[in-house]
């Protein structure tokens, strides 16, 4: 996790209009352009520090070189709290280079001594990932009489250069002696004092990409222009390069206004392709809406039919999935890997593989996939799932099944990402750019594309007949339409999100493929709200969560209209009968039967299908989370301990 960016160079004005960018850039707008048209080097690291956040918010920091000088601001907290210490203690003339970052907390509590960036003498580095080796290099330089002023691992790495430096290496040599003593996963920029035409950035294990500005296509009163900036998501550079290169395992780069040259984990001088960037900074904007995750509860409906027409014709009732290379036929078995929201994705997955393909699938936590003894079970296809491409639990998870010889399957949001890039076949998501850490659009992208997936794997499997693979895939044509009369009933989800917002602790009971439902359910509302809450197959209930209920505790049922549906109900009478208060979800029907019992808040539901209820009972987790989160007050979008993107173990 963490988010670094770093710039070397000018930037042309931003509210020049250039090819890859159809509107205005919002980024402008926040920005202070120079005498000379161009944008301060700090507004540049603050926007992309803006875009960023998801990615960490316990500190943020940035620094420059002032008349050659390293100088830094830090602030603990939000970066809101850097804004208002630069607007205090504005830099002494900022020149044309800078690192930012902002940081999830790995080693060293959240302070403004642990913030990013890390000083020596003559170097300032910024650092997502971790450096497993710290303690060891940090003993080592102690041995050699340096003092550390903080209990990150990073500053071990800004020492290991101040070193090389020290012994007469120049920037560059000083990097490539020390990328090798690391061992871990870093994205790294770097900043040398007296050298303000040079950044230099590397790459092992966390993504790190490389933006250009191109000088000749900014406005008539630039000569020269040009920059090239660093960042861990292409996102904070939208609207502000031309061309990004995705840097590749081990790849690291020196930068300097007009240049780059990429070396590989060898040293030796690589060419990397460059693509145009087709972001804009609005991409990163809430519009009206009070908080992000709102807005991405609202764009399901149209994110659902942009992940589902890659691969549906739903007016025509066609499967156009195509997997090359998978004899669906032939496999004995499935595994699905991720973690959080995504594990319960893969877990609804295993549900509709089972049933509607008789394919048997595994699902597995990303982080225990790797270290169990899955060699025995390991399945000829091994499918992965993740909003961000980068979850390094998962990325591992997936390389190890590589190196293992299965076949990898990525389900990814980011286009761009590392799995994206590394898996044998990739399905994207299309659910664009997911901002709130909370994840919502994604994973109903995610359950659309998984629905795919199970409907050809049945028809690979020659047990699903034309009719029943019509029938299904006409049930998709309506998830819109269903998506939007749960959206509709948002003012009676606020209603019922406040009064949540008293519990102590709160169950989610589920049955089949809307047990994993109520478990994302309980994920979403102890992230965004604090309050306790688990999610249980309806029927282990008995078994012993049932001893935590009473009249403060209320069971959130899903109970859609399947075979399983009276268990589900039966279950929810059992809470009933101890004092429990019950939200029932369910389709009209047996909501008009229980509506009148006292105890019960009924939401009826559109009426749902196998592969459809665990997409439409999804979007009341949201709501319900969401409305709770904000009657309590929390930060919905920035969840306290969270970070959008989990690139560490
Ligand atoms: O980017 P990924 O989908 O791999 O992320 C996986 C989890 O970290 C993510 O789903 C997390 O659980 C969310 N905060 C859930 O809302």
């Amino acid at each position: 996790m963490c988010g670094i960016v770093g710039v070397v160079g000018r930037l042309g004005n931003l509210n020049a209009a250039r090819p890859n960018q159809s509107v205005a850039n919002d980024a402008a707008a926040n920005l202070v352009i120079n005498n000379d048209n161009s944008i301060g080097v700090v507004d540049v690291l603050m926007e992309g520090l803006r875009r960023l956040e998801y990615r960490g918010y316990d500190s943020a920091g940035v620094a420059t070189l002032v008349d050659g000088k390293i100088e830094r601001r830090r602030a603990m907290g939000k970066l809101e709290n850097l804004r208002t210490l630069l607007a205090e203690k504005p830099f002494h003339q900022p020149g044309t280079i800078g690192i930012g970052h902002t940081r999830w907390a790995t080693h060293g509590e959240p302070s403004t001594r642990n913030a990013h960036p890390h000083k020596g003498e003559r170097v300032v580095v910024v650092h997502n990932g971790i450096i497993e080796n710290y303690r060891d290099l940090r003993d080592e330089l102690t041995k050699r009489g340096v003092t550390f002023t903080s209990e990150t691992d990073t500053e071990v790495i800004a020492h290991l250069l101040d070193q090389a430096l020290l012994r007469g290496l120049k920037p560059q040599q000083a990097v490539a002696e020390t990328l090798p003593l690391l061992h871990g996963a870093f994205a790294l920029a770097m900043l040398f004092q007296g050298y303000d035409d040079l950044l230099i950035g590397a790459r092992r294990g966390s993504p790190l990409c490389l933006g250009y500005r191109n000088a000749a296509i900014d406005d008539d009163s630039h000569t020269g222009v040009a920059a090239h900036l660093l960042a861990s998501d292409a996102l904070a550079l939208a609207g502000m390069v031309d061309q990004v290169t995705y840097l590749e395992e081990g790849d690291w780069v020196v930068l300097s206004a007009m240049q780059a040259v990429i070396y590989n984990a060898d040293n030796q001088v690589v060419a990397r392709p460059s693509q145009p960037l087709a972001m804009n900074g609005q991409q990163t904007d809430k519009g009206l809406f009070p908080h992000f995750m709102l807005k991405e509860i609202h764009e399901q409906p149209a994110t659902v039919v942009d992940s589902l027409l890659p691969f549906i014709n739903p007016l025509e009732r066609q499967l156009t999935i195509d997997l090359p290379g998978i004899d669906w036929a032939k496999l004995h078995h499935v595994t699905l890997v991720g973690c959080g929201t995504a594990f319960y994705v893969g877990m609804v997955a295993k549900y509709w593989f089972e049933e509607l393909a008789a394919l048997p699938a595994i699902v597995d936590i990303a982080s225990e996939f790797r270290y169990r003894a899955t060699r025995s079970q390991m399945a000829e296809l091994v499918v992965f799932v993740s909003q961000s491409g980068e979850t390094a639990d998962t990325l591992a998870a997936m390389r190890f099944a590589k190196e293992r010889g299965q076949k990898t399957l990525a389900i990814v949001n980011v286009p761009t990402s590392t799995m994206a890039r590394e898996a044998d076949i990739v399905l994207h998501t299309h659910a664009g750019p997911e901002i709130s850490v909370a994840s919502t659009k994604a994973s109903t992208a995610q359950l659309t594309v998984l629905a795919a997936l199970c409907l050809a794997a049945a028809r690979g499997r020659g047990v699903i007949n034309a009719e029943q693979l019509s029938a299904h895939l006409a049930a998709f044509a309506d998830l819109p339409g269903q998506f939007a009369a749960v959206l509709a009933e948002d003012d009676t989800y606020r209603r019922i999100g406040v009064q949540l917002a008293e519990a102590r602790n709160i169950l989610f009971i589920g049955r089949g493929s809307c047990y994993p439902v109520a478990m994302e359910g309980a994920l979403k509302m102890k992230e965004l709200t604090y309050i306790h809450a688990e999610g249980f197959p309806a029927g282990e209930l008995k078994h012993g969560p049932i001893a935590l209920l009473d009249s403060g505790v209320p069971v959130i049922t899903l109970a859609p209209p399947d075979r399983l549906q009276e268990k589900t109900l039966s279950n929810m009478q059992e809470a009933m009968a101890r004092s429990a208060p019950i939200i029932l979800l369910s389709d009209a029907a047996s909501c008009q039967r229980f509506g009148n019992q006292a105890g019960i808040t009924p939401l009826a539901l559109p009426t749902t299908s196998t592969l459809t209820a665990p997409l439409v009972y999804t979007l009341p987790m949201q709501l319900l989370a969401y409305y709770c989160a904000v009657a309590r007050g929390t930060d919905v979008d920035q969840p306290r301990n969270l970070a959008k993107s989990v690139t560490v173990e």
